[in-house]
């Protein structure tokens, strides 16, 4: 990450559901190579990638005090990826993010391509940017807690 020029603060975006499951992996790791993490919980669900809960994101970047080398970490499925790329794509006009995406969809749809979105009351997917991520960093087995046999099953 260093090697990216990603530096000081970072945080990890995700939902109980998965963050439950990686997010203190995530965090370990981002505290070894020296950042300084926080968490954002975003309720699990397609209808809480939304403007309101966007807003809450920003609440959370402003009173963590994220600055523009500081990554946002995408930890989750498409629901997740989208409303944490959009929240990169706009916060400070820009920061970094990096994708960690842990559904199928996600792995390989979603969180290469970087189309980032919400939705809004009158249709998916209204309101977005199209921002690539820094990274996207892919483990199949954590498709195993899908039930997809072999990752790809
Ligand atoms: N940006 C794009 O190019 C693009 C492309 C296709 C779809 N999408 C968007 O992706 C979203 C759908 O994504 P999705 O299908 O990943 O749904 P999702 O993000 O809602 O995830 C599905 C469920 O699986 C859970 N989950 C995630 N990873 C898990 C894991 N490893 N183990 C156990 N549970 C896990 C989630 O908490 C959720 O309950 C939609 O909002 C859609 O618009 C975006």
């Amino acid at each position: 990450m260093k090697n990216k020029g990603l530096e000081g603060k970072a945080v990890c975006i995700t939902n109980p559901t998965v963050g439950r499951l990686y997010a203190h992996r995530i965090i370990s790791s981002l505290n070894s190579a020296g950042f300084v993490t926080s968490m954002i919980d975003i309720p699990d669900g397609e209808e809480y990638k939304s403007l309101e809960w966007l807003s809450h994101i920003y609440d959370k970047l402003i009173e963590y005090k994220m600055e523009r080398q500081s990554p946002i970490v995408a930890l989750g499925g498409g629901v997740i990826g989208d409303i944490a790329g959009f929240a990169a794509a706009t916060y400070l006009r820009g920061v970094p993010y990096i994708q960690v995406p842990t559904t199928l969809l996600a792995q390989v749809d979603s969180s290469v391509g970087g189309k980032t979105a919400v939705n809004h009351p009158e249709g998916k997917n209204l309101v977005g940017a199209f921002y690539q991520p820094k990274m996207v960093l892919i483990d199949v087995d954590v498709l195993k807690r899908q039930g997809c046999k072999g990752g790809f099953g």
